[in-house]
C-alpha cells in the first residue's frame, strides 16, 4: 500500500526493478514521505513494471524510439508529457540505461536524480562493477547523484561503501552493491522529499535538524 503524500516521484527503470521495490517498501514503512505517482520503463518485459502493477503503482511501457543509447526526440516528448500528467516533484532514475539530455532536463531543472553502482567520479558509464573489479580497488559502492548533461557527473546527494573481496564475482559484487543501494536510495529521497538537500554548484549539504 502506498502513504498518500503531496511528493510525488516518477520513477524510470530497464531493470528488474529492486530499487523501486525497495523504495516503495520504505514509503509504505512511513520512512519516506512520498508516493510513487508513475512508473516508465523503456522495455517492454522489465521487472520494474511487474514490481509496479504488484504494488498497484500506475505504469507505462513507453518505447524508446529509433536509438540504442538515448530516447529519439517523440520518444523523449512522450516521456516528458507522461511524467508531467502524473504532476512529478521529482523524476528517479532507477536502472533506467538510456541517456537523458536537454529537453528532458529542461523541462526537470535539477528535478532528476540517479543511482549510479559505484562511489563516483570512479567508474562512470556501463557495468560500474565490472569495471571497479577489473580495476583492483578495495572499496567501492553506490552514489545517488543530481543528473546533469554529463555522463554520472551531477553534483552527489549520498555515497554509501561497499568492500571489494578478493575472490569477487562481478555478479556477487552487484548484488552487494545493490544491498546498499537499498538503504541509500528511499534515503536520499526521503531528505530530498524533505527539502533537507541544499545545492550549491556541484556540491549538496544536509540541513542539520
Ligand atoms: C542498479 O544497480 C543501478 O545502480 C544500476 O542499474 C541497476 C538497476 O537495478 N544503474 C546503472 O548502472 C546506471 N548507470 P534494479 O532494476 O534492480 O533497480
Amino acid at each position: 500500500m502506498q502513504h498518500s503524500s503531496t511528493f510525488r516521484l516518477g520513477v524510470l527503470g530497464s531493470g528488474k526493478g529492486s530499487n523501486l521495490a525497495a523504495i516503495a517498501d520504505a514509503i509504505a514503512a512511513g520512512g519516506v514521505p512520498a508516493q510513487i505517482a508513475v512508473v516508465l520503463s523503456d522495455v517492454q518485459e522489465a521487472g520494474i513494471l511487474r514490481q509496479a502493477s504488484d504494488r498497484s503503482i500506475p505504469s507505462a511501457y513507453l518505447p524508446p524510439g529509433s536509438f540504442r543509447t538515448k530516447l529519439d526526440e517523440p520518444a523523449e516528448s512522450l516521456y516528458i508529457q507522461r511524467l508531467l500528467e502524473a504532476k512529478v516533484d521529482l523524476v528517479v532514475l532507477a536502472g533506467f540505461m538510456r541517456i537523458l539530455k536537454g529537453e528532458f532536463l529542461n523541462a526537470f531543472r535539477n528535478r532528476v536524480v540517479n543511482i549510479h553502482p559505484s562511489l563516483l567520479p570512479s567508474f562512470p558509464g556501463l557495468e560500474a562493477w565490472k569495471q571497479a573489479l577489473d580495476y583492483g580497488v578495495k572499496v567501492t559502492g553506490c552514489t545517488v547523484h543530481f543528473v546533469d548533461q554529463g555522463i554520472d557527473s551531477g553534483a552527489i546527494i549520498g555515497q554509501e561503501t561497499v568492500p571489494v573481496l578478493d575472490q569477487d564475482t562481478p555478479q556477487a559484487l552487484h548484488e552487494r552493491i545493490q544491498l546498499a543501494e537499498r538503504s541509500l536510495y528511499p534515503a536520499a529521497i526521503a531528505s530530498l522529499a524533505r527539502g533537507d538537500v541544499s545545492v550549491l554548484g556541484r556540491k549538496t549539504a544536509r540541513r542539520v535538524p
